[in-house]
């Protein structure tokens, strides 16, 4: 079965075919680097614009030499997103649908990002999965595919986010997760004394925006009232950078071993842009003995094949959507209300 995949929920436009779940003929992504490089971030009304121009050339681009009436599947992110983003991406997928009746699913985009990982791969369930992205950071356990319990989540920025930010404190060019990463590496870890912050009686819920004020304090003085620009030498600039990832990765180590093992997962499931960081690969895969499942090269930031191949297996267990699918600016993941410290009394 081809499916073709779409993805638009923030700033990438991206497109995919990808056989029966696994087998990935074409994977396209149109970004917009040029225009958050101008904005210092995402403006989700010129993302949308963007979106327009490029979805269809990008469609072509990855059929390539294959017709339309060779794919079985339309698969599109509905969210969670930009509102209008998810519209340009959900009304294109139903149009095209509508006009050749080819089957069309809506997927769940942080669903996908875990897929990515398990994407021609058998895990072991149940599994912890781990999203760290630039909208969403989340542990939950997957019972298997399709069946997910919520365990923790930021109550504040998404981990992409912070490193984003973090990056502009810095004067670095946005995304600012690659360049934290670069910069960290001539960096001293144990320079600044940064701490991730608890959440009381929720053990696997994440705040990283205490972290993103030692880091304004750290650049900008105590009270983050020096103006203009950084003042801090290219070493401290790395060192400010090193501590921050290592502070906040090592956070993320910590609550996942800990909800491995108070869940019984057999392994971690790992998803979003910030799986990307070999730092935090290295850091990860040093601390538990448990098989690590990444996304493969290319799957790991907002990709097209991600949808397809989740797409293929919601179609296989439910069939179709109704062309009249809304888009969800937010969906849950996992069954909501059941947080962490429920599930720790139920397996404890
Ligand atoms: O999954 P993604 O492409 O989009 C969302 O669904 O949000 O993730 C984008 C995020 C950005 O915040 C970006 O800074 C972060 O992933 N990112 C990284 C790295 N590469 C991308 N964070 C840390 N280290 C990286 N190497
Ligand atoms: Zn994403």
């Amino acid at each position: 079965m081809l499916v073709l995949g779409i993805e638009t929920t923030c700033d990438e436009t991206a497109v995919a075919v990808v056989r029966d779940g696994q087998e990935i003929l074409s994977n396209v992504i149109a970004t917009q680097e040029d225009l958050q490089a101008i904005y210092g971030g995402v403006v989700p009304e010129l993302a949308c614009r963007r979106h327009c121009e490029v979805l269809l050339p990008l469609v072509k681009k990855a059929l390539g030499e294959k017709k339309l009436s060779a794919i079985d599947l339309i698969a599109v992110a509905r969210g969670p997103g930009l509102i209008g983003a998810l519209l340009i991406g959900l009304n294109f997928a139903k149009a095209l649908a509508f006009s050749t009746g080819i089957p069309f699913v809506g997927v769940n985009h942080v669903e996908a990002h875990l897929y990515a990982a398990m994407m021609g791969e058998k895990p072991p369930f149940p599994a912890l999965g781990i999203v760290l992205s630039g909208g969403h950071t989340s542990l939950l356990l997957i019972e298997k595919l399709g069946s997910y319990r919520s365990i923790g989540s930021t109550q504040d920025d998404a981990l992409g986010e912070a490193f984003d930010k973090t990056a502009a404190l810095l004067g670095l060019p946005y995304p600012g997760g690659p360049q934290i990463e670069k910069w960290a590496l001539k960096g001293d870890i144990t320079r600044y004394p940064f701490k991730p912050g608890r959440i009381k009686k929720a053990p696997y819920d994440f705040s990283f925006s205490g972290l993103k004020t030692a880091v304004l304090y750290a650049v900008k003085g105590q009270n983050g009232t020096k103006r203009g620009p950084t003042l801090l030498s290219t070493q401290e600039k790395c060192d400010v950078a090193a501590s921050f990832q290592h502070a906040a990765f090592t956070d993320v180590v910590k609550k996942a071993i800990h909800a491995s093992q108070k869940f019984g997962a057999r392994c971690m499931v790992l998803g979003g842009g910030v799986t990307c960081n070999r730092y935090l690969r290295s850091l990860l895969s040093t601390a538990t003995d448990l098989p690590l499942f990444w996304p493969k090269e290319g799957l790991s930031l907002d990709n097209g094949a991600m949808i397809a191949g989740l797409g293929y297996h919601k179609y296989q267990a439910q069939g179709a959507d109704p062309l009249d699918l809304e888009p969800q600016t937010r969906i849950p993941l996992g069954v909501e209300n059941e947080k962490a410290h429920t599930l720790c009394s139920a397996h404890s």
